[in-house]
């Protein structure tokens, strides 16, 4: 019905006034029409508002319909013991079952059965605040589990009084396949890594192998060259002392003397065997050189100076490199130190050897080193005065197998053995370019309470 304005009952009741009646059954007629009146117009009104209260609530209803049946998260509304009230249609989709065929159920009635001892206890949860987030399994369409983040809280009434309980659960399956998925994905990349790297130092294995069977090949076979000279020699030799144990006359002697070239082996004889036991003070140089690479781990701490085993280090590069660049050298005459000498001399020859290669075709070689102590920390630094290193490969020489020199020249592994030696230490190993240019390492190590300096 609509707001328009109903005629009066007075109008439709025009005729009475031209009846003839007395004045005072006129004037009740014309009241109680006027009652009937406004009666019948309050009535119009009380219609039209519950027909707009009646529009809101249908609105109001539909915007909740709407609102629940957008939901993806399960929604179960329950009483006080656990009936269901009201549920939305992601638990129907979710269940397979209509709202209808749940309502009045008890809501354990939903959940697999390792769920329900815990959907029991959700009405006595209420009095401590609820559950947040607990994981629950409703049993799905098709018997299989669907899992839920599920939270489960309160319902009131208007005046406070507890109604039941709201259960909302999150559909936590797709979540947990797509971690399953990038766990396993993060394992195969883990694998592959790891094989990556196997591959990889298989590789470095044999470029170091290749690198160490070529430098060795040089001096053996100059020793082996010697070997074979002094034999010959030996022969000579041996034949002519015969001769002379045998009372051969002086010419004959002579002769032979001439035909053995004896005193062209007499010359000879000095460096050859100079010669020789240099090609094998190479071969035990690289083979030292080798041992840097497998430093013992076992070596137990002592008092050592570390001013020696810098000395050490230096000159160890320079006699294998054979030649020195020009030093300045910053250091105390003694520093005894508490911890590994080995360790460190193998971390200064890394970076010693690695200084004199940068500078190896540079015409001015020059190297600075130094060492100081404070608080409890010993600082070593080596400087050369080469191209320094590249800014992008400043992050990168401490990686396993960075290196920008040829195959067989470096393997890579030197900065890296270093920096886990100088952890392994307790100290740390950095590397910067020095403002003036070159390179500077610097070692920086604990004084490990044993450090005092000798007078
Ligand atoms: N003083 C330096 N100046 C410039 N670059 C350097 C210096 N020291 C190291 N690097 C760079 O860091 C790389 C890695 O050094 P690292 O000592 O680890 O390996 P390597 O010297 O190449 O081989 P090796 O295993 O024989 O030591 C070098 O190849 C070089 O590119
Ligand atoms: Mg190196």
């Amino acid at each position: 019905m609509s707001g328009e304005t109903t005629p009066s009952l007075i109008d439709k009741a025009g005729v009475a006034g031209q009846v003839s009646l007395s004045a005072s059954t006129e004037s009740a007629w014309i009241e109680v029409i006027q009652k009937m009146d406004e009666v019948y117009a309050d009535l119009v009104r009380y219609q039209i508002a519950l027909e707009a209260k009646n529009a809101a609530l249908e609105e109001a209803q539909q915007f909740i319909r709407s609102v629940l049946s957008a939901m993806t998260d399960v929604l179960i509304v329950c009483d006080k013991r656990g009936r269901i009230e009201q549920v939305n249609a992601a638990l129907e989709r979710l269940t397979g079952h209509a709202a209808e065929a749940v309502m009045q159920q008890r809501v354990e009635a939903l959940f697999m059965p390792e769920s329900r001892p815990l959907a029991e206890k959700f009405p006595e949860k209420l009095a401590t605040g609820g559950l947040v987030d607990c994981e629950v399994s409703l049993c799905g369409a098709n018997g299989e589990a669907v899992p839920l983040a599920m939270n489960c809280s309160a319902r009131y009434d208007h005046e406070g009084r507890l109604m039941g309980m709201v259960l909302i659960g999150r559909p936590v399956g797709e979540l947990r396949r797509a971690y399953d998925e990038l766990n396993s994905a993060h394992q195969q990349l883990q694998k592959t890594q790891q094989h990556l790297i196997h591959s990889e130092k298989m590789a470095s294995l044999g470029r170091l192998v290749a690198g160490v069977a070529h430098e060795l090949n040089n001096p053996i076979s100059f020793v082996y060259g010697n070997a074979h000279a002094l034999k010959r020699y030996g022969e000579g030799i041996t034949r002519y002392i015969t001769a002379i144990d045998a009372g051969t006359a002086p010419d004959a002697l002579r002769e032979l003397r001439a035909e053995l070239k004896i005193d062209r082996i007499l010359r000879d004889l000095t460096p050859l065997i100079a010669g020789t036991m240099e090609g094998a003070e190479r071969v035990s140089d690289i083979v030292q050189e080798l041992r840097r690479y497998s430093a013992s781990r076992q070596e137990a701490a002592r008092a050592y100076d570390v001013v020696e085993v810098i000395h050490k280090a230096l000159s160890w590069v320079f006699k294998v490199e054979r030649r020195t660049p020009q030093l300045d050298l910053d250091l105390p005459d003694t520093l005894m130190v508490e911890g590994h000498p080995g360790h460190v001399h193998q971390i200064l020859v890394n970076l010693v050897q690695n200084a004199m290669d940068v500078m190896e075709d540079l015409g001015e070689q020059r190297l600075s080193i130094a060492c100081h102590v404070e608080a409890d920390v010993v600082t070593i630094s080596v400087r050369d005065y080469g191209p320094g290193i590249p800014a992008e490969a400043l992050n990168q020489v401490f990686d396993p197998f960075y290196s920008s020199k040829p195959v067989g020249k470096g393997t890579g592994l030197g900065l890296y053995v270093s920096y886990g030696m100088a952890t392994d230490l307790g100290g740390e190993l950095t590397a910067i370019n020095h403002p003036d240019g070159g390179a500077l390492f610097t070692l920086r190590l604990p004084r490990e309470g044993g450090l005092h300096e000798r007078a």
